[in-house]
Parts: structure tokens; C-alpha cells; sequence
């Protein structure tokens, strides 16, 4: 059984037989509707944190594949509060096929993987968010044909989206550039995995400072918020230390002429991105956050399909 924690514990291969997969989907359900090959499977899906995509894509996504899902909100369940972990693992295991989950500390995860007897996703912890980062591969995989040799630009906080983000340009031979402040880059260990992985697969990894240097000829600028959930008390020191990374029309005009704008929303528009860029001729992130449906989509069906 496998589970979907990481971008890192997946084969390139596997990874790319996913996106595959999405295509399919997505053209299936847009050609009259899936086939029920999630017939009578329910996915428990437990939310420590709000949710907008991650949320309605997971449950539209079992219901067109003829499953179904079941909301599982912060003050429900209490998850390692009113029973432990392991425990709220194997209890839903006995009713449920699959279990998503949105924590807090990416050990809740990986516990709930430990002592779960069906496969477990990572719906978004602090350290990761694979299901995001699957999806955009699949949507720069659809505008440009390929996701071999381009060049990814990702600006602001070195969060768990740009983690995900570095894993699958290093699975897919991309080129990654990141500009965060010094005190917000990605974790080290991060950084050095996907360099590893990079060099086996003609991708490349390397930090800037500067975002002005990082999103030179870049295919693709990538930005996400400069606060994410659950770090609202730094929100003060955050705001001003990253003001010089806002993704604008002046940046944008530094990049590739053909370049998409990336964003995995919510967006705060006048922060990390402004509406000119967000609403202008480059953005993707409609399209990206429709993408979310089609690409988990194949993440269910590789986990509790058959
Ligand atoms: N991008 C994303 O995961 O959005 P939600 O937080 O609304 O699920
Ligand atoms: N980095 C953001 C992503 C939200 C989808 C957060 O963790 O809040």
C-alpha cells in the first residue's frame, strides 16, 4: 500500500504516469463524465486547517469517480486531542477506503500513514504540499508540452509549497530558481535532496536573493503568501521582509515574454502578487486551481483503484 506524503517518496516514473493519468481523466470527465472506478470507496477527509481547493477538488473528484468523501473539520474528531493518532488511523481505516488529510506538523502525516490500514494523502501539512505541486506539473505540462529544460522561478517565502514545488522540478528536469530573504528560505536538508535528485535527472536547483536574478528567462513565475496558516503571529515581520519580493508587472517584464504566472491561491492580492499580474495576460491560476481536481483525480486512482 502507498501513501501520498511526499513528492520525495515517489519514483519520477510513477510521478509521470500520474500526470498521464490526469490527462486522461480530464479528458474523460470533459467527454460526458469518468468511468466509477471509485465505485462505493469513501475518502475521510480530515481538516486541521481551512480549505477551499483542497477541500471541494477532493470530494468532486470521488463523487465523479463514484465515490464519495466525508468532511472531517477541526472540531470534529479532534485529531490527537480527544483520541490519539494511531487510533483515529485505525478507526477510520475500518470505514473508510482513504484518508486526505490537512495538519498542522507534517509528523501527524506520516503518523497517520504509520498505523493506517489505507493509503493516506497529504492534503497540505506545514513542510508539504504535494497534491499542489502534482497539479501544477500538470498544468505547465499542458501549456507547454513538455516539462523538461524549463526554467521555474518561484519568489517570497520558502514554505511548503515552494518544498513540493523543488521535488517535482528536480523529478521532472526542470530548471528551479528560488528568491526568498535570508531568514525564510527553504530548509537546507530540502534544498540538498532536490539537488541530488536534479543532478540525475539534467535539472538544477540554485537560491537567489535577488528575485530580479532568479526570474530571468523563466518560463514560469511561481508565487504563493507571505503568511501561511498557522504562522499569523510572525505575520508583522513577514509582511515587511518580504515586501521586496512581490511578484509585479515590473518583475513579470524580467522574465521569458511567453512566461505563466503561477499562484496556488489564496492569493493576497496587493501583497505577494499584484492584480495587474493576477488578472493580467500571463496568469494561469484559474486554470491552475481547476487543475487541482484532475490531477488528484489520478492520485485517488493510483491509491484505491483495485
Ligand atoms: N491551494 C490550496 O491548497 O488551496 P486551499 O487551501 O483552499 O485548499
Ligand atoms: N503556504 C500556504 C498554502 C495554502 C494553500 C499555507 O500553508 O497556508
Amino acid at each position: 500500500m502507498k501513501h501520498f506524503l511526499t513528492l520525495a517518496d515517489w519514483a519520477t516514473s510513477e510521478l509521470w504516469h500520474m500526470i498521464q493519468l490526469a490527462v486522461h481523466l480530464k479528458l474523460e470527465w470533459q467527454s460526458g463524465g469518468n468511468r466509477p472506478v471509485l465505485k462505493d470507496k469513501i475518502l475521510a477527509m480530515i481538516f486541521q486547517k481551512p480549505s477551499l481547493r483542497t477541500r471541494v477538488s477532493f470530494e468532486v473528484a470521488m463523487k465523479h469517480l463514484g465515490g464519495d468523501a466525508i468532511m472531517l473539520g477541526p472540531d470534529e474528531i479532534g485529531l490527537g486531542r480527544r483520541e490519539s493518532i494511531p487510533d483515529v488511523a485505525r478507526v477510520i481505516s475500518g470505514y473508510a477506503q482513504g484518508i486526505m488529510a490537512r495538519v498542522f506538523d507534517h509528523e501527524h502525516v506520516e503518523q497517520l500513514a504509520a498505523y493506517a490500514g489505507v493509503p493516506v494523502i497529504n492534503g497540505l501539512s506545514d513542510a508539504y504540499h504535494p497534491c499542489q505541486a502534482l497539479a501544477d506539473m500538470l498544468t505547465i505540462y499542458e501549456h507547454f508540452g513538455r516539462l523538461q529544460g524549463l526554467r521555474l522561478a518561484y519568489i517570497g517565502d520558502g514554505n511548503n509549497v515552494a518544498a513540493s514545488l523543488v521535488q517535482a522540478a528536480a523529478h521532472f528536469g526542470m530548471h528551479f530558481t528560488i528568491a526568498t530573504p535570508q531568514q525564510y528560505q527553504l530548509p537546507k536538508p530540502v534544498l540538498a535532496s532536490a539537488s541530488a535528485l536534479a543532478q540525475q535527472t539534467g535539472a538544477s536547483v540554485t537560491v537567489y536573493h535577488d528575485p530580479a536574478e532568479a526570474v530571468k528567462h523563466a518560463d514560469v513565475i511561481y508565487t504563493d503568501t507571505w503568511v501561511s496558516m498557522g504562522q499569523e503571529a510572525e505575520a508583522e515581520a513577514r509582511m515587511a521582509a518580504m515586501q521586496p519580493y512581490q511578484v509585479n508587472e515590473q518583475l513579470v517584464q524580467r522574465a521569458s515574454k511567453d512566461v505563466i504566472v503561477m499562484h496556488c491561491l489564496p492569493a493576497h492580492r496587493g501583497q505577494e502578487i499584484t492584480d495587474e499580474v493576477a488578472d493580467g495576460p500571463h496568469s494561469m491560476i484559474f486554470p491552475q486551481a481547476e487543475n487541482r481536481l484532475h490531477a488528484q483525480k489520478a492520485i485517488l486512482v493510483r491509491l484505491m483503484a483495485g
